[in-house]
């Protein structure tokens, strides 16, 4: 039983370790042709043995002969895998040996080291060796799982109780989330046909459009996917629209819009009514904008293909500036690391960097099309202090035309009553115009949200 679910989830693991995934790991032909048992049990061991990787390694490591790192991917994927099962799930050790032995393939050499190592794993699991909490970095790396460069962010930018609390966090199973589509239904109706085909389902804890859903099996089966009854989002993610505040009969910008989840926001906040103009590099991601725009039945939303940075091509496509302006920026996405498990092993220092250099690249080029009077909102899902308050202050620096405008207003006090900054270095990452949503503060994905107003 299940043996096909582990044989795509070796494969997932396998490609994730040669490059990173655009969309969702979960959209190949393969996995889209399990069973929904399947699909929902491939999905959590692919998530639990990225989620756990440096637990898993350290194990491996006590009973390989050879190095994790040295060892061929298909081999080291699958002991992680196995590992994986074997200490976090409910599956017996024994089954769970034979059934990552039989997912590995044809290879017997393969299979042969991987059944070893396995045994051994399983005969001895009730140990797992920790660095002392006093070494916290090497604590906090093996323990929760994240790279050493992370782990010393963490506690430079929210000390040692912030980076504990929010390492653990990212360790956690999110809920699933999902907007109202208000245009069709509402938040009470829907959580009503949830409740009675049997799911699980409560209002979010925020906001007003929010449901949060305990679902075993693929959302997309959830009952009102198909007639665009709601969206899958974060509230966290939704906070960014509402601060944006797009007004019925406007016209509004979304330059980094795919795959598009804000865009059908903002289109929904408007009433439909007015224009959204979403525009992105990435076509693919586009294309999945295009297939929500139809579900959800909106018909205000423009899409364009193109790099904001190309000030001529921008130029080109657009007569007038905009009523509000969306820079919901590519970054190194430290705030989604419970959603984005594969991604802490994929980011690398240097990215902040270069990254800050785009999103400065794409707030110089569109605020010139934001009109005198117009807003400008500046989002990421990272939680580096180059990315989020730096870019911000320089972008006000270099454009004394805007000026920091409260996003608090247009989100509900609940968001911030318990909110004490856990240590004072917290303080530093904000300034006037900007909130910054915390996962081990306020539960949601963790969100930098900058708002500007265009004075002249
Ligand atoms: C954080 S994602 C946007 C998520 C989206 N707003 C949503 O809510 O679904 C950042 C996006 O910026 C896009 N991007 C990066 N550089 C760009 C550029 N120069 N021009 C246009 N889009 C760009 C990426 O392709 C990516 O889709």
């Amino acid at each position: 039983m299940g043996l096909a679910a582990r044989k795509v989830a070796l494969d997932i693991l396998c490609i994730g370790e040669k490059r990173a995934f655009r969309a969702s790991p979960f959209q190949g032909k393969s996995f889209r042709a399990l069973p929904p048992d399947d699909r929902a049990l491939c999905e959590e061991l692919v998530m639990g043995t990225w989620r756990w990787r440096n637990v898993l390694d350290s194990v491996i490591a006590s009973w390989s002969r050879y190095p994790v790192e040295r060892l061929e991917t298909r081999v080291r994927e699958a002991l992680r895998l196995g590992v994986y099962e074997i200490l976090f799930t409910r599956m017996p050790a024994p089954a769970a040996v034979s059934i990552t032995v039989d997912a590995v393939g044809k290879a017997s050499r393969q299979k042969a080291l991987v059944n070893a190592v396995l045994r051994r794993v399983a005969e001895h699991s009730g140990h797992i060796e920790m660095p002392p909490i006093e070494d916290l970095e090497s604590y906090i790396e093996t323990r929760f799982s994240h790279p050493r460069w992370i782990v010393r962010r963490f506690i430079d930018t929210f000390g040692e109780r912030g980076a504990l609390a929010l390492a653990s966090f990212d360790q956690r199973v999110p809920p699933v989330t999902l907007r109202t589509n208000v245009l069709k239904t509402t938040r009470d109706s829907l959580v009503d046909l949830l409740r009675k085909a049997g799911v699980q389902a409560r209002p979010g804890r925020y906001l007003d459009m929010a449901v949060e859903v305990s679902r075993a099996g693929p959302v997309t089966d959830l009952p009102g996917y198909h007639d665009g009854l709601f969206s899958i989002q974060d509230e966290g993610a939704m906070a960014v629209s509402l601060v944006v505040d797009p007004q019925p009969g406007e016209v509004v910008w979304d330059a980094c819009a795919a795959p598009g989840g804000k865009t059908t926001h903002l289109a929904e906040l408007m009433g439909d009514r007015g224009l959204v103009v979403a525009t992105d590099k990435h076509e693919e991601g586009l294309g999945l904008l295009r297939h929500s725009v139809t579900r959800l039945g909106l018909r205000n939303i423009q899409i364009v293909y193109m790099d904001v940075t190309d000030l001529g091509s921008v130029a080109g496509k657009f007569e007038g500036p905009f009523d509000r302006v969306l820079v919901d920026a590519p970054c190194t996405g430290l705030g989604v690391l419970r959603r984005r498990a594969d991604l802490r092993w994929r980011r690398r220092e240097k990215d902040v960097s270069a990254m800050t250099d785009i999103q400065k690249k794409i707030l110089n080029a569109v605020a010139p099309l934001v009109k005198p009077g117009g807003v400008l909102v500046y989002s990421t899902c990272t939680l580096t202090e180059e990315e989020n308050q730096g870019v911000f202050s320089e972008f006000l620096e270099d454009h004394p035309e805007f000026s920091p405008s409260d996003p608090r207003p247009f989100l509900p006090a609940s968001m911030f009553k318990d909110e004490v900054p856990p240590e004072p270095r917290y303080r530093l990452s904000t300034g006037p115009g900007t909130v910054l949503l915390l996962p081990h503060v306020h539960g949601t994905d963790g969100f930098f949200i900058a708002r500007a107003v265009r004075c002249h």
